[in-house]
């Protein structure tokens, strides 16, 4: 007898498969995360950022009003990457008030998609309108070096379509709306404005999503290349897109820790990543900084 599966891709069958794509109701899921982490909030914050390389430590140079250990609240996916703690800052900087994610939940780390965005998620559930994604990327384009900041102007993600499907079911009117303005033309402007006022390079480009976790071999860095793709890294499109979907302005600076794979002669380090990420720390939060009291 035959299964279900080899009645499914036998080609006298194969025209009748139906693709399902199931969607997550992250309403549903994280109801009582959500609830409780308003409950315990202080104030409704404006602008979220999600703290990547070269921000951790961002919270220590604002008026943190108060902070929750992830582990406290109920159903948040703990990081399985040892050093990686994760905090929520409520926080002010020059009379704006902030929602600071130290940590993120990585899709590499095996968590599903629909985790991988809480933060996003739980930015629009307290009501912030806006939302600042910072990342580290290997830069790809020959003109950038590690060190140098980049706005996203787009994104790329093929190999994860399926699972943000799954995010975001089949688009409403208003989603796709949305969408169309992603990320925000208006919040990056305000962004180059603020890296003008620091005198920062701020670089510009294409910002590919590479699932890892080990980085790319240098073919897929020079077929990426050919592309004209400028950076790569594994996170953020997937909390961009949801958080453009759902309605906040979104924007997103890679701060680029290396050359990525095959760019350079020396091979690529993660210590390479993190000693970057440091150097480029004071330059980094002095431009959030602007950034924040420009919104
Ligand atoms: N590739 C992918 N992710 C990264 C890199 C890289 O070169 N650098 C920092 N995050």
């Amino acid at each position: 007898m035959s299964s279900y599966f080899d009645d499914c891709y036998s080609s006298r069958n194969f025209n009748t498969i139906i693709y399902i794509t199931m969607t997550v109701n992250l309403n549903i899921k994280y109801k009582e995360l959500a609830d409780l982490l308003k409950e315990l909030a202080p104030f409704k914050p404006e602008i979220s950022l999600i703290l990547g390389s070269g921000l951790g430590t961002f919270a220590s140079s604002v008026k943190v009003l108060k902070t929750i250990s992830t582990d406290e609240l109920p159903g948040y996916p703990p990081s399985t990457i040892v050093g990686h703690e994760g905090k929520i800052h409520f926080a002010e900087y020059e009379g704006k008030k902030l929602l600071l994610f130290q940590g993120r939940i990585h899709f590499y780390e095996g968590y599903p998609i629909s985790e991988c965005v809480l933060p996003a998620f739980l930015s629009r559930k307290l009501g912030c309108a806006k939302i600042l994604i910072t990342n580290a990327a290997g830069g790809i384009n020959p003109d950038f070096h590690p060190g140098d900041l980049m706005l996203a102007i787009s994104f790329i993600a093929f190999s994860i379509k399926k699972e943000l499907s799954s995010l975001i079911g089949t688009l409403s009117e208003e989603g796709t709306n949305n969408l169309r303005s992603f990320p925000s033309e208006t919040f990056n402007n305000i962004i180059r404005k603020s890296a003008q006022k620091e005198k920062i390079d701020l670089k510009e480009g294409v910002y590919w999503f590479s699932k890892g976790p080990s980085y790319e071999t240098p073919a897929e860095i020079r077929m990426m290349g050919k592309f004209n793709v400028d950076s790569v890294g594994m996170s953020t499109v997937h909390e961009a897109l949801y958080a453009a979907y759902s309605g906040l302005e979104v924007a997103s600076i890679s701060c680029i820790t290396n050359y990525a794979a095959g760019i350079s002669k020396s091979k690529l380090n993660h210590s390479e990543v993190t000693d970057t990420a440091n150097i480029v720390k004071e330059k980094f939060e002095r431009l959030v900084k602007r950034i924040i009291s420009q919104v």
